[in-house]
């Protein structure tokens, strides 16, 4: 018997129907079409299906659909902003920290999580971080260097929107 869920999935308020049995990975990308969160393995070992669950890096095949009743999620499309890519998307593709790009949403999930928390995460604390995402091309190399990179965007992004949001309210004060 299908079950009545409501949540929220990029910034978006989502109610839908599930059956009992189905993982969140399935509910996004089979219900929701965001098929961007991978399926490698379904055993919680290869990390291509992380996704934000209330701001922290889950990986979506370990969890009931029904258990993310009331949660927010983001998942990799919920990352670029007006067509913009995120810091850690652009320092990916600036870094060739992607080959085939199987992995690469789920890289990019975990690296996010880490920054917003720890905005000064150093090479150690990535290679420990990324330790649950498997990626079978590229040696990992560039992917460390991509989140290094991608974690200084993101403190250049967020210095910027202060000092917008600062210099709006002196224009409005
Ligand atoms: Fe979830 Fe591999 S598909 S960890
Ligand atoms: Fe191919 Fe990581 S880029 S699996």
């Amino acid at each position: 018997m299908a079950i009545s869920i409501s949540l929220t999935v990029n910034g978006t308020p989502v109610t839908a129907e599930v059956e009992p049995h189905s993982l969140l990975v399935q509910f996004l990308r089979d219900q929701l079409r965001l098929t961007g969160t991978h399926i490698g393995c379904d055993t919680a070992q290869c990390g291509a299906c992380t996704v934000h669950l209330n701001g922290r890096a889950i990986k979506s095949c370990n969890m009931l659909a029904v258990q993310a009743e009331g949660a927010t999620i983001t998942t990799i499309e919920g990352l670029a902003t007006n067509g913009t890519l995120h810091p850690m998307q652009e320092a990916f593709r600036n870094c060739h920290g992607l080959q085939c790009g199987f992995c690469t949403p789920g890289m990019v999930m975990s690296a996010t999580a880490l920054v917003q928390t720890h905005p000064d995460a150093s090479e150690a604390d990535v290679r420990r971080q990324l330790d649950g995402n498997l990626c079978r091309c590229t040696g990992y190399h560039n992917i460390v260097k991509a989140v290094l990179e991608g974690a200084a965007g993101m403190k250049s992004a967020s210095r910027n929107a202060s000092a917008d949001a600062a210099a709006s309210a002196n224009v409005t004060a």
